[in-house]
């Protein structure tokens, strides 16, 4: 069985990564990370790639005169290993509109909210200012907006009295470990579809969470 070659790009501590990194362990899990791309060489997630035999590489955005220099440097990274899907996993640099539709349907990201509520940064405080009762953590296909697009799976969790932004973003961090490897493998066993702007997926995952997969 071919196996889809997943490229993730990190800036950071990189969890995301190892979950998905022991997703593709799992025997018959039907994808494989085949590049770890960096913007920050400082990101501890590339020490996470290396420890799992998986090539990684660095694209400093700092090195490059403009956004469309730094994005054909990543892009031509991913061609050259035949990825067939990139995911985001706490890639903090904006990417432009032409590098998105280069890979419209075939680049997902995660966010640490119930899209399309509480896009962007501080999330976490912001939901509890809010008095939200429940949080969570969406999967989605990236479009030129931030934190916008096709929602592929999300799960929500609760937010307690008491919680502040550290416990409720490590509580959705616990639920993020699960939801990203889940949409993974729904995308790599070909049972998700972009349909206009939404998503059709034809089977929901199993599972105890709060999945949801708009039909
Ligand atoms: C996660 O909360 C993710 O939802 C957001 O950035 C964070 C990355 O964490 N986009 P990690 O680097 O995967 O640990």
């Amino acid at each position: 069985m071919s196996r889809l070659k997943v490229a993730v790009l990190i800036s950071g501590r990189g969890s995301n990564l190892q979950a998905l990194i022991e997703a593709c362990r799992t025997p018959g899990f039907p994808a494989e990370i085949v590049l770890v791309l960096s913007n920050n060489p400082a990101a501890a997630g590339l020490r996470l790639a290396t420890d799992a035999g998986i090539q990684s590489a660095t694209v400093d955005h700092r090195d490059f005169s403009d956004r469309d220099a730094f994005e054909a440097a990543i892009d031509s990274q991913l061609r050259d290993r035949g990825v067939e899907l990139v995911c985001l996993a706490g890639f903090m640099r904006l990417l432009t509109p032409d590098f998105v539709d280069r890979w419209r349907d075939h680049l997902i990201n995660i966010h640490p909210s119930l899209l399309p509520a509480f896009k962007g940064l501080d999330t976490h405080e912001r939901v509890l200012a809010a008095g939200a009762r429940l949080s969570g953590c969406t999967v989605h296909f990236v479009r030129a907006d931030m934190d916008d697009g096709p929602i592929i799976l999300q799960a929500a969790v609760p937010v307690h009295d008491g919680d502040d932004p550290g416990a409720l973003a490590a509580r959705i961090l616990n639920a993020e470990h699960r939801c990203y490897p889940a949409a993974l493998r729904l995308i790599a066993e070909g049972r998700v579809k972009v349909v206009g702007d939404r998503v059709a997926v034809d089977t929901a995952p199993a599972s105890g969470m709060l999945f949801s997969a708009p039909a």
